[in-house]
Protein backbone atom coordinates (compact mmCIF):
# COMPACT_ATOMS: atom_id res chain seq x y z
CA UNK A 1 0.00 0.00 0.00
CA UNK A 2 1.48 3.37 -1.16
CA UNK A 3 1.12 6.45 1.45
CA UNK A 4 0.36 9.79 0.95
CA UNK A 5 0.56 12.67 3.04
CA UNK A 6 -1.89 15.88 2.73
CA UNK A 7 -2.01 19.21 4.13
CA UNK A 8 -5.36 21.06 3.23
CA UNK A 9 -6.79 17.19 3.65
CA UNK A 10 -9.91 18.33 6.17
CA UNK A 11 -10.85 21.39 3.47
CA UNK A 12 -13.37 20.93 0.48
CA UNK A 13 -11.32 19.44 -1.80
CA UNK A 14 -9.10 18.01 0.61
CA UNK A 15 -11.81 15.77 2.26
CA UNK A 16 -13.16 14.76 -1.52
CA UNK A 17 -9.59 13.20 -1.87
CA UNK A 18 -8.98 11.37 0.82
CA UNK A 19 -12.30 9.17 0.41
CA UNK A 20 -10.95 8.91 -3.45
CA UNK A 21 -7.25 7.82 -1.96
CA UNK A 22 -8.71 5.36 0.94
CA UNK A 23 -11.36 3.57 -2.04
CA UNK A 24 -7.74 3.49 -4.14
CA UNK A 25 -6.10 1.93 -1.45
CA UNK A 26 -3.32 4.73 -0.51
CA UNK A 27 -2.76 5.01 2.91
CA UNK A 28 -3.56 8.84 4.21
CA UNK A 29 -1.85 10.85 6.66
CA UNK A 30 -3.22 13.91 7.28
CA UNK A 31 -1.10 17.43 8.74
CA UNK A 32 -3.84 19.53 10.24
CA UNK A 33 -3.81 22.39 13.03
CA UNK A 34 -6.07 20.32 15.07
CA UNK A 35 -6.93 16.49 14.73
CA UNK A 36 -9.68 16.78 16.88
CA UNK A 37 -11.55 19.30 14.50
CA UNK A 38 -10.02 17.67 11.36
CA UNK A 39 -11.80 14.12 12.90
CA UNK A 40 -15.06 15.79 12.63
CA UNK A 41 -14.65 17.60 8.94
CA UNK A 42 -13.70 14.20 7.70
CA UNK A 43 -16.39 12.37 6.21
CA UNK A 44 -17.76 9.24 8.12
CA UNK A 45 -16.80 6.70 5.80
CA UNK A 46 -13.21 8.02 6.04
CA UNK A 47 -12.74 9.18 9.38
CA UNK A 48 -11.10 6.14 11.02
CA UNK A 49 -9.17 4.98 7.90
CA UNK A 50 -6.93 8.33 7.87
CA UNK A 51 -4.56 8.90 10.23
CA UNK A 52 -4.32 12.90 11.22
CA UNK A 53 -1.09 14.38 12.86
CA UNK A 54 -0.59 17.68 14.48
CA UNK A 55 3.57 17.51 13.57
CA UNK A 56 5.84 16.57 11.05
CA UNK A 57 8.00 14.90 13.73
CA UNK A 58 5.12 12.51 14.26
CA UNK A 59 6.46 10.51 11.13
CA UNK A 60 8.41 7.66 11.77
CA UNK A 61 11.97 8.17 10.24
CA UNK A 62 11.41 4.33 8.80
CA UNK A 63 7.85 5.64 7.42
CA UNK A 64 7.62 5.59 3.22
CA UNK A 65 5.90 9.08 2.04
CA UNK A 66 5.19 8.02 -1.54
CA UNK A 67 3.05 11.44 -2.50
CA UNK A 68 3.06 14.83 -1.19
CA UNK A 69 -0.81 16.73 -1.98
CA UNK A 70 -0.13 20.47 -0.47
CA UNK A 71 -3.12 21.82 -0.17
CA UNK A 72 -3.32 24.07 3.39
CA UNK A 73 -4.00 27.73 2.64
CA UNK A 74 -6.54 30.45 4.54
CA UNK A 75 -9.13 30.79 2.95
CA UNK A 76 -9.22 33.90 0.21
CA UNK A 77 -13.24 34.58 -0.33
CA UNK A 78 -14.10 34.75 3.97
CA UNK A 79 -13.76 38.48 3.52
CA UNK A 80 -12.22 41.98 2.60
CA UNK A 81 -8.24 41.38 2.31
CA UNK A 82 -6.60 43.17 5.16
CA UNK A 83 -3.20 43.65 5.80
CA UNK A 84 -3.52 41.16 8.73
CA UNK A 85 -5.13 38.36 5.87
CA UNK A 86 -2.77 38.57 3.22
CA UNK A 87 0.05 37.73 5.57
CA UNK A 88 -1.91 34.84 6.99
CA UNK A 89 -2.22 34.13 3.21
CA UNK A 90 1.13 33.80 2.27
CA UNK A 91 1.89 32.15 6.30
CA UNK A 92 -0.83 29.35 5.58
CA UNK A 93 0.23 28.58 2.26
CA UNK A 94 4.28 29.74 1.67
CA UNK A 95 5.01 28.98 5.40
CA UNK A 96 3.72 25.52 5.33
CA UNK A 97 5.47 24.69 2.33
CA UNK A 98 8.51 25.60 3.51
CA UNK A 99 8.30 24.02 6.67
CA UNK A 100 7.47 21.16 4.21
CA UNK A 101 10.45 21.36 2.23
CA UNK A 102 12.79 21.78 5.03
CA UNK A 103 11.73 18.90 6.73
CA UNK A 104 11.99 16.51 3.92
CA UNK A 105 15.21 17.98 2.97
CA UNK A 106 16.65 16.48 6.53
CA UNK A 107 15.38 13.05 5.70
CA UNK A 108 16.92 10.20 3.73
CA UNK A 109 13.42 9.14 2.56
CA UNK A 110 11.27 11.72 0.28
CA UNK A 111 8.53 11.66 -2.07
CA UNK A 112 8.37 10.72 -5.58
CA UNK A 113 5.34 12.77 -6.34
CA UNK A 114 4.47 16.30 -4.89
CA UNK A 115 1.38 17.98 -6.09
CA UNK A 116 0.91 21.73 -4.45
CA UNK A 117 -1.32 24.04 -4.64
CA UNK A 118 -1.92 26.95 -6.75
CA UNK A 119 -5.01 28.81 -8.68
CA UNK A 120 -5.93 30.65 -11.66
CA UNK A 121 -5.64 33.52 -9.61
CA UNK A 122 -1.63 33.05 -11.10
CA UNK A 123 -3.01 34.47 -14.26
CA UNK A 124 -3.66 37.72 -12.94
CA UNK A 125 -6.56 39.83 -13.51
CA UNK A 126 -8.82 40.22 -16.91
CA UNK A 127 -11.75 41.67 -17.70
CA UNK A 128 -13.17 39.70 -20.28
CA UNK A 129 -14.89 39.71 -23.73
CA UNK A 130 -16.13 43.54 -24.35
CA UNK A 131 -12.49 44.74 -23.28
CA UNK A 132 -10.63 42.70 -25.45
CA UNK A 133 -10.16 40.29 -22.79
CA UNK A 134 -10.98 37.41 -24.79
CA UNK A 135 -7.59 34.74 -25.68
CA UNK A 136 -7.42 31.35 -23.60
CA UNK A 137 -4.84 31.01 -21.15
CA UNK A 138 -2.84 27.87 -20.86
CA UNK A 139 -0.21 26.80 -18.72
CA UNK A 140 2.67 28.70 -20.62
CA UNK A 141 0.53 32.14 -21.01
CA UNK A 142 1.85 35.38 -19.80
CA UNK A 143 0.40 36.63 -16.76
CA UNK A 144 -0.76 39.83 -15.79
CA UNK A 145 0.24 41.00 -12.31
CA UNK A 146 -1.71 42.06 -9.34
CA UNK A 147 -1.96 40.88 -5.52
CA UNK A 148 -3.53 37.18 -6.44
CA UNK A 149 -0.53 36.74 -8.99
CA UNK A 150 1.97 37.38 -6.99
CA UNK A 151 0.35 35.19 -3.68
CA UNK A 152 0.40 32.17 -6.58
CA UNK A 153 3.60 32.62 -7.64
CA UNK A 154 5.13 32.76 -4.35
CA UNK A 155 3.56 29.78 -3.47
CA UNK A 156 4.88 27.74 -6.45
CA UNK A 157 7.97 29.12 -6.06
CA UNK A 158 7.96 27.80 -2.36
CA UNK A 159 7.17 24.37 -3.28
CA UNK A 160 10.02 24.51 -6.30
CA UNK A 161 12.65 23.03 -3.88
CA UNK A 162 11.29 19.89 -4.34
CA UNK A 163 12.56 19.54 -7.53
CA UNK A 164 15.92 20.37 -5.72
CA UNK A 165 15.15 16.68 -3.59
CA UNK A 166 14.11 14.70 -6.26
CA UNK A 167 10.57 14.86 -6.61
CA UNK A 168 8.18 14.88 -9.66
CA UNK A 169 6.54 18.26 -8.96
CA UNK A 170 2.70 19.66 -10.18
CA UNK A 171 1.67 22.78 -9.30
CA UNK A 172 -2.45 22.88 -9.52
CA UNK A 173 -3.84 26.15 -10.59
CA UNK A 174 -7.03 25.16 -9.71
CA UNK A 175 -10.31 27.45 -10.88
CA UNK A 176 -13.52 27.62 -8.94
CA UNK A 177 -14.54 24.10 -7.59
CA UNK A 178 -17.77 23.33 -8.30
CA UNK A 179 -19.58 20.96 -5.11
CA UNK A 180 -21.44 20.48 -1.91
CA UNK A 181 -19.80 23.70 -0.26
CA UNK A 182 -16.68 25.85 -1.21
CA UNK A 183 -18.04 28.64 -3.60
CA UNK A 184 -21.11 27.43 -5.37
CA UNK A 185 -22.74 27.19 -2.04
CA UNK A 186 -22.24 30.60 -1.17
CA UNK A 187 -23.36 31.73 -4.71
CA UNK A 188 -26.94 29.58 -4.16
CA UNK A 189 -29.05 31.82 -1.91
CA UNK A 190 -29.66 34.58 -3.93
CA UNK A 191 -30.19 32.53 -6.76
CA UNK A 192 -32.74 30.52 -4.99
CA UNK A 193 -34.84 33.44 -3.98
CA UNK A 194 -34.46 34.89 -7.73
CA UNK A 195 -31.85 37.72 -6.27
CA UNK A 196 -29.24 36.72 -8.54
CA UNK A 197 -27.26 37.51 -11.43
CA UNK A 198 -24.49 38.91 -13.26
CA UNK A 199 -21.56 40.94 -11.10
CA UNK A 200 -20.87 43.79 -12.51
CA UNK A 201 -21.02 43.82 -16.65
CA UNK A 202 -20.47 39.73 -16.22
CA UNK A 203 -18.06 39.90 -18.72
CA UNK A 204 -15.06 38.40 -16.98
CA UNK A 205 -14.43 34.89 -17.15
CA UNK A 206 -15.13 32.34 -14.33
CA UNK A 207 -12.67 29.10 -15.44
CA UNK A 208 -14.64 26.05 -12.49
CA UNK A 209 -14.37 22.76 -11.91
CA UNK A 210 -16.99 19.97 -10.72
CA UNK A 211 -15.63 18.56 -7.34
CA UNK A 212 -15.72 14.88 -8.86
CA UNK A 213 -12.80 15.90 -12.02
CA UNK A 214 -10.70 17.64 -9.27
CA UNK A 215 -10.61 14.78 -7.75
CA UNK A 216 -9.80 12.54 -10.64
CA UNK A 217 -7.51 15.09 -12.01
CA UNK A 218 -5.66 15.07 -8.27
CA UNK A 219 -5.65 11.75 -8.86
CA UNK A 220 -4.72 11.52 -12.65
CA UNK A 221 -1.14 14.30 -11.64
CA UNK A 222 -0.27 11.75 -8.62
CA UNK A 223 0.07 8.62 -11.13
CA UNK A 224 0.62 9.89 -14.55
CA UNK A 225 4.60 9.82 -14.47
CA UNK A 226 4.84 12.34 -17.56
CA UNK A 227 3.30 15.52 -15.94
CA UNK A 228 5.05 17.60 -14.15
CA UNK A 229 5.07 21.91 -13.43
CA UNK A 230 2.07 23.93 -13.46
CA UNK A 231 -1.22 22.13 -14.47
CA UNK A 232 -4.58 23.94 -14.63
CA UNK A 233 -7.32 22.42 -13.12
CA UNK A 234 -10.46 23.94 -14.60
CA UNK A 235 -12.76 22.03 -16.84
CA UNK A 236 -12.62 22.85 -20.59
CA UNK A 237 -15.22 25.08 -21.07
CA UNK A 238 -15.27 28.33 -19.14
CA UNK A 239 -17.65 30.33 -19.37
CA UNK A 240 -18.34 34.30 -18.70
CA UNK A 241 -19.87 35.48 -15.07
CA UNK A 242 -22.94 36.52 -17.25
CA UNK A 243 -22.94 32.60 -18.78
CA UNK A 244 -22.53 31.24 -15.69
CA UNK A 245 -25.17 33.13 -14.14
CA UNK A 246 -27.47 32.65 -17.03
CA UNK A 247 -26.71 28.52 -16.57
CA UNK A 248 -26.90 28.70 -12.73
CA UNK A 249 -30.71 30.46 -12.89
CA UNK A 250 -31.82 27.64 -15.97
CA UNK A 251 -30.96 24.79 -13.68
CA UNK A 252 -32.74 26.15 -10.44
CA UNK A 253 -35.58 27.58 -12.52
CA UNK A 254 -35.20 30.91 -11.36
CA UNK A 255 -34.66 34.41 -13.10
CA UNK A 256 -31.17 35.29 -12.58
CA UNK A 257 -31.56 39.40 -13.99
CA UNK A 258 -29.85 41.02 -10.92
CA UNK A 259 -27.04 42.35 -11.44
CA UNK A 260 -24.38 43.54 -8.73
CA UNK A 261 -22.77 46.78 -10.16
CA UNK A 262 -19.15 47.06 -10.04
CA UNK A 263 -19.24 49.91 -8.06
CA UNK A 264 -20.96 48.11 -5.08
CA UNK A 265 -18.88 44.79 -5.18
CA UNK A 266 -16.06 47.64 -5.15
CA UNK A 267 -17.35 49.11 -1.86
CA UNK A 268 -18.51 45.88 -0.26
CA UNK A 269 -15.75 43.46 -0.51
CA UNK A 270 -12.52 45.86 -1.67
CA UNK A 271 -9.43 44.32 -3.67
CA UNK A 272 -10.81 40.88 -2.77
CA UNK A 273 -14.49 42.06 -4.81
CA UNK A 274 -11.57 43.11 -7.61
CA UNK A 275 -9.51 40.76 -8.12
CA UNK A 276 -11.87 37.25 -7.17
CA UNK A 277 -15.18 38.65 -8.32
CA UNK A 278 -14.79 41.34 -11.08
CA UNK A 279 -12.05 39.78 -13.18
CA UNK A 280 -11.13 36.45 -14.74
CA UNK A 281 -9.49 34.98 -17.45
CA UNK A 282 -10.36 31.98 -19.85
CA UNK A 283 -8.20 29.52 -18.44
CA UNK A 284 -8.29 25.91 -20.23
CA UNK A 285 -6.67 22.47 -18.71
CA UNK A 286 -4.64 22.29 -22.39
CA UNK A 287 -1.85 20.22 -20.38
CA UNK A 288 -4.16 17.26 -18.73
CA UNK A 289 -6.22 17.55 -22.07
CA UNK A 290 -2.79 16.49 -23.81
CA UNK A 291 -2.09 13.94 -21.43
CA UNK A 292 -5.33 12.30 -22.09
CA UNK A 293 -7.63 13.07 -19.12
CA UNK A 294 -11.50 12.84 -19.77
CA UNK A 295 -13.47 15.45 -18.11
CA UNK A 296 -16.77 13.88 -16.48
CA UNK A 297 -18.28 16.92 -16.54
CA UNK A 298 -16.85 19.59 -19.26
CA UNK A 299 -20.06 21.95 -19.73
CA UNK A 300 -21.01 24.02 -16.75
CA UNK A 301 -25.00 22.90 -17.32
CA UNK A 302 -23.96 19.18 -16.68
CA UNK A 303 -22.12 20.06 -13.53
CA UNK A 304 -24.76 22.44 -12.57
CA UNK A 305 -27.25 19.96 -13.23
CA UNK A 306 -25.61 17.03 -11.26
CA UNK A 307 -24.79 19.08 -8.24
CA UNK A 308 -28.26 20.70 -8.02
CA UNK A 309 -30.14 17.29 -8.70
CA UNK A 310 -28.43 15.61 -5.74
CA UNK A 311 -29.20 18.40 -3.42
CA UNK A 312 -32.92 18.58 -3.99
N1 LIG B 1 -12.04 25.53 -3.57
C1 LIG B 1 -11.71 26.31 -4.62
O1 LIG B 1 -12.59 26.71 -5.41
C2 LIG B 1 -10.26 26.67 -4.85
C3 LIG B 1 -9.92 27.38 -6.01
C4 LIG B 1 -8.59 27.73 -6.24
C5 LIG B 1 -7.61 27.39 -5.32
N2 LIG B 1 -7.97 26.72 -4.19
C6 LIG B 1 -6.90 26.43 -3.20
O2 LIG B 1 -6.84 25.04 -2.95
C7 LIG B 1 -6.59 24.81 -1.56
C8 LIG B 1 -7.68 23.89 -1.00
O3 LIG B 1 -8.94 24.50 -1.24
P1 LIG B 1 -10.22 24.18 -0.35
O4 LIG B 1 -11.38 24.83 -0.98
O5 LIG B 1 -10.25 22.72 -0.05
O6 LIG B 1 -9.83 24.99 0.98
P2 LIG B 1 -10.51 24.97 2.43
O7 LIG B 1 -11.77 24.19 2.44
O8 LIG B 1 -10.56 26.39 2.89
O9 LIG B 1 -9.44 24.14 3.29
C9 LIG B 1 -8.13 24.56 3.38
C10 LIG B 1 -7.41 23.80 4.48
O10 LIG B 1 -6.23 24.53 4.79
C11 LIG B 1 -5.99 24.55 6.17
N3 LIG B 1 -5.93 25.94 6.64
C12 LIG B 1 -6.92 26.89 6.60
N4 LIG B 1 -6.49 28.03 7.15
C13 LIG B 1 -5.21 27.80 7.54
C14 LIG B 1 -4.25 28.59 8.21
N5 LIG B 1 -4.50 29.87 8.57
N6 LIG B 1 -3.03 28.04 8.46
C15 LIG B 1 -2.76 26.76 8.10
N7 LIG B 1 -3.65 25.94 7.49
C16 LIG B 1 -4.85 26.48 7.22
C17 LIG B 1 -7.15 23.85 6.86
O11 LIG B 1 -6.69 22.59 7.36
P3 LIG B 1 -6.63 22.28 8.93
O12 LIG B 1 -7.76 23.03 9.58
O13 LIG B 1 -6.83 20.80 8.99
O14 LIG B 1 -5.31 22.70 9.42
C18 LIG B 1 -8.19 23.68 5.77
O15 LIG B 1 -8.84 22.44 5.84
C19 LIG B 1 -6.59 26.17 -0.86
O16 LIG B 1 -5.27 26.55 -0.58
C20 LIG B 1 -7.21 27.10 -1.87
O17 LIG B 1 -6.68 28.41 -1.83
C21 LIG B 1 -9.25 26.36 -3.93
Amino acid sequence: MATVLITGGTGFIGRHLCQQLVAENWQVIVLTRSSKAGTRQLPDDVRHKVRLIESLDQLEPELVIDGLINLAGEPLAKGRWTAARKEKFYTSRIGTTEQLCAFFSARTQRPKVVISGSAIGFYGGGTGDSNGDNKPVDESSPVVDNFSHQLCSSWEQSAAAFEALGARLVYLRTGIVLGHGGALEKMLPPFKLALGGPIGDGQQWMPWIHIEDMVALIMHCLSCDNISGPVNATAPNPVSNAEFSRTLGVVLRRPALLAMPALMVKILFGQMGEELLLQGRQVIPRKVQDSGFNFQYPLLQQALSNLLAIKK
